[in-house]
């Protein structure tokens, strides 16, 4: 099958978050699987190529009273994987993907249309796929365009969409004047459409086109069905709920695995039976933080994230002085909105020995958490899938969860007497819940054989994408029947 990708970041090329992980994975999986696959990603101040040359040196984009010109560079076949750029230095040269911390881009609109666009534009010409297959909100026009203004175009009849959820929080919310200003009728601005509360929504418009929407993880498939976790649009989902499913995200453990993780200061894995790498890496992560003469035997708690409402760390703030005086050092890496930045500085100045804090994105030190951890945090509020929780699993750090989402599907909890488990979960939205969970845990790290064979039981789990890359094939095939009628 030849399959599109559309997506506004990927490794190694662009990054936020675990979206970028995804696209920059699950194509790889599916090349191996056979399939000929192409992504189509936006040109950005960060996005480093070698050599690239232009195969489309202009596309026209249409505005409401001016025409713009992107290009499209070829930026090769990587692991049997084609990319393409979109470039458009005015929308695409800058610091950030989406905005700054003051708020996101004002043309975020104009952005993500263009880039839409030209993604359709270019697929004429380079090559027309059997599915496109769009990711959250940047690439929701593909979708709305595909069976509106390009309802006519023989090059695309009955090509299908598949369109995958990674966050329903994020939905590209718009004046309504963005409709004639990106040529888009207004035919589409009724409550069945892309109408939402007077704003134009493009992620409704995705989920009302596309002819197969997926998320990426089961148990969030079904929870954005429901007012609590839908953001509003969990009417749209449920009136098509048999074209909706989750898949759960993989991992690439070519990145993100202790046996050969080119970013720790030693390697370990459970083939070779030791685990004294993981002491190591311990050892490293506490000098990184400043805490070398911190006591070993005192088990580290990390956390590596986007610092945003989403990540639950209001829970962390109601019990920090509790926290702060248990037997453990918590060690936090993550930016995003300022409040939460704030929180974790504040945490840091009150208590310097426990909450250890670095501000900002640093891909290597994230890796070094993964290692040199022996317990992972991450008590979101909500999360699609999220990655590193997987992560933790196969470098024997072992997860501490608020069960939602991904985190519920992919962690079961530790069971001293059977031996069973690979992590700990708590239900309730609660500082209570999650410090009780934290002690659960550091009740089981004191009996160190039981510690040991709940590392093992974490390493031992696979993640691997080649069984989710099958499930998104049966899906491409059912979008097509769907198509198809
Ligand atoms: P989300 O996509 O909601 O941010 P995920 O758990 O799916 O959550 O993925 C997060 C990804 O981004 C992981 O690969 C994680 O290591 C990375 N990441 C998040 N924040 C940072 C940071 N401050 N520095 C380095 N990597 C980060
Ligand atoms: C989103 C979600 C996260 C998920 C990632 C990749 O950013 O917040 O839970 O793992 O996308 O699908």
């Amino acid at each position: 099958m030849n399959v599109v990708f559309a997506a506004s970041e990927c490794v190694p090329y662009s990054k936020t978050g675990g979206l970028a992980d995804v696209v920059g994975a699950l194509p790889r999986a599916l090349a191996e699987l056979g399939h000929n696959v192409t992504v189509y990603l936006p040109r950005y101040r960060q996005t480093k190529l070698v050599d690239p040359k232009t195969v489309l040196p202009s596309v026209t984009i249409p505005f409401d009273d001016q025409y713009r010109f992107c290009s499209v560079l070829d930026g090769g076949k990587h692991s049997g994987v084609q990319f393409y750029f979109i470039e458009y230095p005015p929308f695409f040269e800058r610091d950030e993907l989406y905005g700054l911390s003051t708020g996101d881009y004002p043309d975020n609109p104009e952005r993500f249309a263009m880039y839409c666009r030209a993604v359709l534009e270019a697929s004429k010409i380079l090559g027309v796929p059997d599915i496109f297959h769009c990711h959250d909100w940047q690439t929701a026009l593909i979708p709305v365009l595909l069976r509106t203004n390009y309802i006519g175009d023989p090059a695309f009849r009955n090509v299908p969409v598949v369109f995958t959820v990674h966050n329903i929080g994020y939905q590209g919310l718009f004046s309504p004047d963005v409709l004639p200003l990106l040529g888009l009728p207004w035919e589409l601005f009724t409550i069945n459409r892309l109408e939402f509360y007077g704003k134009v929504n493009f992620l409704k418009g995705a989920l009302v086109y596309a002819d197969y929407v997926t998320t990426v993880s089961k148990r969030y498939s079904l929870e954005i069905q429901t007012a609590e976790y839908g953001f509003g649009l969990e009417g749209v989902l449920r009136s098509r709920a048999g074209t909706v499913s989750g898949i759960l995200n993989g991992v690439d453990y070519q990145e993100w695995s202790p046996d050969h993780d080119k970013f720790i200061a030693a390697k370990y894995s459970l083939d070779s039976n030791d685990l004294s790498g993981k002491l190591e890496c311990k050892k490293d992560l506490l000098a990184q933080f400043g805490l070398q003469d911190a006591q070993l035997s005192l088990p580290v708690v990390g956390i590596v994230s986007r610092f945003v409402a989403q990540k639950g760390f209001d829970l962390i703030a109601q019990v920090a002085d509790r926290l702060a005086r248990e037997p453990l050092i918590l060690v936090a890496l993550g930016n995003g909105d300022k409040e939460y930045e704030e929180l974790f500085r504040r945490l840091h100045t009150a208590f310097p020995t426990k909450f250890a804090v670095k501000i900002g994105y640093d891909n290597a030190l994230a890796h070094k958490i993964e290692a040199g951890s022996d317990m992972f945090l991450m008590p979101s509020h909500y999360e699609p899938c999220g990655l590193n929780q997987i992560y933790s699993l196969k470098y024997g750090t072992i997860p501490i969860v608020r069960a939602t989402g991904g985190l519920d599907d992919t962690i079961e909890p530790w069971d001293a007497k059977t031996k069973k488990g690979t992590g700990f979960k708590f239900h309730d939205y609660t500082g209570e819940a999650l410090l009780d969970s934290v002690r659960g845990a550091l009740h089981a790290y004191a009996d160190k054989d039981g510690w040991r064979d709940l590392m093992h039981n974490a390493m031992k789990k696979d993640f691997s994408w080649s069984s989710s890359a099958k499930e998104y094939v049966r899906v491409y095939e059912r979008a097509k029947q769907v198509r198809a009628g």
